[in-house]
């Protein structure tokens, strides 16, 4: 079984962070910032709470869906970014667009949450025959913990949500979900509850203790060489999967973390980057929302079209990784 999606909603930040904007907190200038990331520019929450942004892109895929809110059997949400430790952003978000009968929790698999998410949803869909839409939800508002002394990271993100109802179908579809939690401490924030100064034996102490508390810390190096290699992988662990070839994908989504590794990923591939969908010029990584943001978007501007077969490709920190190949 496969599902459909059958609308998307999306809001972005109203205010704008452009490269030179950074060199008020930084060392850097827009040069290094586009030719090292491909990133122009990106959105930056200022007043929007996280599930604000999540609950504005629900409600316009549930009107472009055409369907009540109260059908909602199920909604997911996908931050790294919860505006509490609990209660979660779906219950939040459910309440705001009226989903009465609808169940709600977040998942947190990082960048690579909205892969998760869609293959969640599409389990739930499988088994249970009185579910009828699931509404997934991915909204970030990564500017509230990216460190802004951190030249390395703090250029790479931005902010956005972005969301769509989907609902059973036979459609081609197949997935591939993964996690490397040895590389963990690659890219991390703490939570609330741990203090800096505990030290965790053959924990997180390896260059991120003395990190500020709350704030993202990255082994930029090392991430870039897991992505680069992930994405390639994902997809040919998928096509072996089905038996199907590069050929007869029309699109490529990856997450939009940096345009050099994208470019990379492709030369792997030996896929033109014409056929891949690349945003994070001006949105910048907004860790699970950009997969949906980019779909979005290659909908609208009707570069993707319904019968397309896309491969969704995400990679984050868990490590986390994964795929789906599917039809639009
Ligand atoms: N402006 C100017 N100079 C900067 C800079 C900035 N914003 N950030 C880093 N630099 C400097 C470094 O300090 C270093 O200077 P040095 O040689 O004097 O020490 C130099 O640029 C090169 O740094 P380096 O880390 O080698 O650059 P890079 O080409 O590896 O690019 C990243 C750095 C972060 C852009 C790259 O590693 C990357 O994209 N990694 C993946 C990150 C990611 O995608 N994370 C999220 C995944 S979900």
């Amino acid at each position: 079984m496969g599902i459909n999606i059958m609308s998307f909603g999306y809001y972005v930040p109203e205010q704008t962070l452009t490269n030179n904007d950074f060199t008020r907190f930084v060392e850097t200038n827009d040069e290094w910032i586009r030719t090292r990331t491909g990133i122009v520019e990106r959105r930056m929450a200022g007043w929007e709470p996280t599930w604000y942004m999540g609950a504005q892109a629900s409600l316009k895929a549930i009107e472009k869906a055409g369907i009540s809110p109260e059908d909602i059997g199920l909604i997911i949400t996908t931050t790294v970014t919860s505006d509490f430790l609990t209660p979660s952003m779906a219950s939040v978000i459910q309440d705001k667009v009226g989903a009465v009968n609808s169940a709600a929790f977040d998942l947190n698999a990082a960048c690579t949450g909205f892969i998760y998410a869609l293959d969640t949803a599409r389990r739930f869909l499988a088994t249970d025959d009185n579910l009828k839409y699931v509404l997934v939800v991915a909204t970030e508002a990564l500017s509230r913990f990216i460190d802004f002394n951190d030249r390395g990271s703090c250029i790479l993100f931005g902010d956005g949500a972005a969301a769509v109802v989907v609902e059973k179908s036979d459609k081609l579809y197949a997935s591939h979900l993964a996690s490397d939690g040895s590389g963990a401490s690659y890219l991390c924030a703490r939570s609330l509850n741990i203090a800096p100064e505990v030290k965790i034996e053959n924990g997180f102490d390896d260059g991120f203790t003395d990190n500020p508390l709350h704030k993202l810390y990255q082994n930029g190096k090392e991430v870039y060489k897991f992505a680069t290699n992930v994405l390639p992988k994902s997809f040919n662990i998928i096509a072996s999967k089905i038996g199907i070839t590069k050929e007869d994908v029309d699109w490529f989504i990856p997450h939009q973390a940096n345009v050099r590794i994208i470019e990379t990923a492709a030369k792997k591939l030996g896929v033109s980057m014409d056929k891949f969908v690349v945003t994070l010029d001006h949105y910048g990584n907004t860790s699970s929302a950009s997969i949906p943001l980019a779909f979005a978007e290659a909908v609208e501007d009707g570069r993707i079209k319904r019968g397309d077969k896309l491969a969704l490709i995400g990679f984050g920190a868990g490590l986390t990784y994964g795929g789906i190949v599917m039809e639009y």
